[in-house]
This record gives structure tokens, sequence and C-alpha cells, in this order.
């Protein structure tokens, strides 16, 4: 790349470079890693096109599109993700935030009482509780996740949201007691088998943690553990919601219902794939 150009002309250049290791959408993540590069907003960018090039911006963006090249995601490389219209800080030791989870987060939010108290079973970076928190000023709740690491970069989240007095974020497992009871359990759990994972894009299995990806050999082994200490904490009348894997959907709702849940839907994300599955635990 050379300094005798414009912003446009560097641009090109690594679209094509982008383009040429095989990345879709090459022309929107050269936009997004130049802005950041430069420290403005990706729309900001409009105005930068035609600026002369500088050296340090040059050096910096460089070596933002080396690591694109290799096949690193943009979230990753600016250390942050959108969902549901707030940031997250991620790193090496949570999942990147999906926009299909927002499914979760919504159905959620309609299913949480006055005043409700919520988990997040599996935390990550915090983007459910968090989403679900900051929509509804009048909840509070609990996330856990049996990384330490995690539970810090969630606890990091929340106090950057503004969240920290009514988001309590835990190490423990999602198997087993919660303490209290609950009126809605949310969960976005690991739920690709260990061999699947050696399939996935590289995107993915080199960057996503092994731990937020796999329960192992059973590729439903965190719903079974999860809906067995249920009846322990979500309350009676209350709504447990699971993001599934694409072809899962039936699988688990079944074993919601053999765990004695009712009103059970499944809802499709905007790939018309089902992904979210909710059910109420009977009672009051
Ligand atoms: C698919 S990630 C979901 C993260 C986040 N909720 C999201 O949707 O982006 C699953 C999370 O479950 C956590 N996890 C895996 N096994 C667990 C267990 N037995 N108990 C608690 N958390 C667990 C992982 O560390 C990971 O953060």
């Amino acid at each position: 790349m050379n300094l005798h150009c414009t912003w446009r002309d560097i641009m090109r250049e690594a679209s094509l470079r982008l383009a040429a290791a095989g990345i879709e959408g090459a022309a929107r993540d050269v936009r997004l890693l130049l802005a950041h590069a430069l420290g403005v907003e990706p729309v900001e960018m409009i105005m930068r096109e035609t600026d002369a090039v500088d050296a340090a911006g040059l050096a910096a963006f460089e070596a933002l599109i080396k690591r694109r090249e290799s096949g690193e995601p943009v979230s990753r490389i600016r250390g942050w993700r959108e969902f549901h219209g707030l940031r997250f800080a991620i790193t090496p030791d949570v999942l990147d935030p999906r926009p299909e989870t927002e499914l979760l987060v919504d159905e959620g939010i309609k299913r949480l009482p006055e005043g409700g108290r919520i988990i997040d079973l599996g935390a990550g970076s915090g983007c459910i509780l968090l989403s679900v928190l900051a929509e509804r000023g009048d909840a509070s709740g609990v996330g856990v996740d049996l990384s330490p690491q995690a539970v810090e970069v969630a606890r990091a989240n929340s106090d950057a949201l503004g969240l920290v007095a009514r988001a309590q974020i835990i190490v423990r497992s999602f198997g087993g007691e919660q303490g209290e009871w609950f009126d809605l359990a949310l969960s976005n759990p690991p739920y690709i088998t260990r061999t699947e994972v050696e399939t996935l894009a590289p995107d993915v299995r080199n960057h996503d943690p092994a731990m937020a990806l796999s329960p192992g050999d059973d590729a439903l082994a965190a719903y079974r553990v999860i809906l067995a200490a249920m009846p322990t904490w979500l309350k009676p009348g209350g709504w447990i919601g699971f993001e599934v894997g694409a072809g899962q959907a039936g699988d688990v709702r079944r074993l919601m219902s053999e765990a004695g849940l009712d009103g059970i839907e499944v809802f499709d994300d905007l790939a018309g794939i089902p992904r979210a599955v909710f059910g109420r635990r009977r009672g009051n």
C-alpha cells in the first residue's frame, strides 16, 4: 500500500486482497477496519474517503487487514460486537455474540413479568442478560458461567452499560441449583458436538472458545443438565427459553415436554431456521 493516494484507493486495494483471500463482504469489512484504524465511526468514512493517506493511519490499517486476511473476524479484531443495539466488549474467552441470539432476548422480554428476576445460563459476554436488563429497567437478574474469564468480561460489559446494580454475574455451573427462584431463564448453551466443531468455518473454530461451542459428544447434554435442575430454581408459571442449533428444535422441544413444561413454542430466526424454543413451568 502506498502513501501517495487517498483512503478510497487504499480501500479498493484492500478489498481486492480480502476478496482474494476468500472473505465474503470484503468491502464492508475494509470500511469497518479502516474506521477502527483511524478511530472514527464507520459512517464518518464517507467524509474521509478522499483524504490523503497518512503514514500512521496506513500502518495501523495494514496491521488490521493482515489479521482479517488470515481469517480473524472483524469483531475479534475490533474487540467488540454490536448486539441488540448495544456494544459488547469481547475477548478470546467469550463467544462472539451472534445476531440470531437477539431472538431469544426479544421473546424473553415478552415473558418477563414486571419487576421479574431473570437468569442467563452460560452468560459469556453477558449479551443476553444485559440486553434484557437494558430494555427492562424494572427487572434484575443473574448471569452464570463456568469460565471465570468470561465472567470478568460480562462484568466489565455490565459496568460499561451501567447495569451493575441490577446484574449479578457469577462463576457457577448452569447445571444444579441456582440459589433462588427465577421468573425467566434464557440460555444459549454449547450445542455442537466435539466432532462437528472440526467441520466449522475457521473463523468460528479458531476464534470462539471450545467450551462455548461444544458440550462434548452429546449435542443436547447442556439442555439435559439445565432441565434436570430447573424445578429447583424456575418458579411455577415461569418461562425458560433456549437457543438451539439448526435441526435441534424438535429434540429440545421433546426434552422440554419430558421435563414437564407446557406452552412450548418454537421461533424461527431471520434465515427461517427454528432457533429458539420456549416453554412454561406448570403452576402459578
Ligand atoms: C454458546 S456460549 C453463549 C454465550 C452468550 N450467552 C452468547 O449467547 O453469546 C455458551 C456459554 O456457556 C458457558 N458454559 C459451558 N459449559 C457451562 C457450564 N457447565 N456451566 C455454566 N456455563 C457453561 C461457556 O463458557 C459459554 O460462555
